[in-house]
């Protein structure tokens, strides 16, 4: 690292850089160093934590975040936080189920235009809808809705637990949404009947089969991890269909030469600089609403103790019960 930066940065950065040095070039640096060093200080005075998902960038993923991970980790870490203040470096459906673990807690999402296609998918009356037509079947939620959702729910899931929770009810059927990919997946692995909606990830529907077949031309030998809110004949082409720290867990494990993760951009990146000695064929599509969370508007949000997540009381409250349901099941 040839740039000099002024020894309050310097002193603050020390060794960051070596963490992204496979991915982050040293011009990006010099413009990340003093948004880092800001956003480590602040977090401090604050007594804040940082939690980031998978597919933030990776300067805030390895350089600011104190702890990374899937939905299902970031609720889990969420609801055994003894910081005054959670930043959530991730979407809002995110943020929201944090202050639904953390009441009490100051919970700050730095960008509230970073939404989710698949929580846009659905309403509160639309499961209310839902349940008038199969009265008796109990509603399984995906963690990516709104809390107003959750609250017509009896329990949540994530990608890395899905099956279980669906199984742990001990019923022949169930409501399963928004997710349709994720329902046929989740129907592959149980006899349990599911009943689902037609909801879809804006950036895992756009992966085809075709795109699998391309990087097996292209790089024969690489081995294909999908997400499983990907559709149906891409889990099929796929070697490993997993939750974002799922894939990540195979990677660790099987250190395969050669890996392509059908998934959003940022998480090839996050590990391949964990495992530079691993090549990465990188068929990603961005998250929009993902990438709205920047290290100014890190700062900014640290700074200003703004925009904060606030959950009526009325809708909390049953939005809660489902998501502790779930923190409770636990992973797969
Ligand atoms: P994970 O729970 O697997 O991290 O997935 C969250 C998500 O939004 C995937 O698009
Ligand atoms: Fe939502 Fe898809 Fe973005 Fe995940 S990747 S936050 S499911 S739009």
């Amino acid at each position: 690292m040839t740039t000099t930066f002024a020894p309050e940065v310097a002193s603050r950065t020390e060794g960051l850089y070596e963490r992204v040095s496979h991915i982050v070039t040293e011009v990006e640096w010099r413009l990340y160093a003093p948004y880092i060093a800001a956003i480590l200080d602040l977090k401090e005075r604050r007594n804040a934590q940082i939690l980031a998902h998978h597919y933030q960038t990776p300067e805030i993923y390895h350089c600011v975040a104190d702890v990374v991970g899937d939905s299902l980790a970031l609720a889990q870490t969420a609801a055994a936080s003894e910081a005054d203040v959670l930043v959530m470096c991730g979407v809002h459906f995110m943020a929201e189920t944090a202050k639904l673990l953390n009441p009490e807690k100051i919970v700050l999402l730095p960008s509230l235009e970073a939404g989710c296609s698949l929580a846009e998918s659905i309403t509160a009356a639309d499961v209310r809808g839902l349940r008038e037509r199969h009265p008796g079947v109990p509603v399984v939620t995906y963690v990516n809705t709104s809390a107003d959702v959750k609250a017509e729910s009896d329990v949540c899931c994530t990608s890395a637990n899905a099956v279980r929770v669906v199984e742990s009810l001990g019923v022949p059927r169930v409501i399963f949404l928004p997710d349709e990919y994720l329902a046929h997946y989740v129907a592959t692995k149980t006899s349990v009947e599911i009943i689902s909606w037609k909801g879809h990830c804006e950036v895992h529907e756009r992966f085809t089969a075709r795109d699998i077949a391309s990087i097996r031309e292209g790089h024969p030998g690489t081995t294909v991890l999908a997400h499983p809110e990907c559709p149906p004949d891409v889990l099929q082409a796929a070697d490993f269909v997993g939750s974002t720290t799922a894939m990540i867990g195979y990677v660790a494990e099987q250190r395969p030469s050669s890996v392509a993760m059908v998934t959003e951009c940022s998480m090839s990146d996050n590990v391949a600089a964990r495992f530079p000695e691993i090549a990465f064929v990188r068929p990603c599509n961005l998250c929009p609403h993902m990438k709205r969370i920047t290290l100014p508007g890190i700062q900014a949000t640290l700074e200003n103790l703004s925009p904060r997540i606030e959950i009526p009381q009325q809708i909390a409250a049953r939005a809660r019960r489902a998501v502790e349901r779930m923190v409770a099941i636990g992973r797969a």
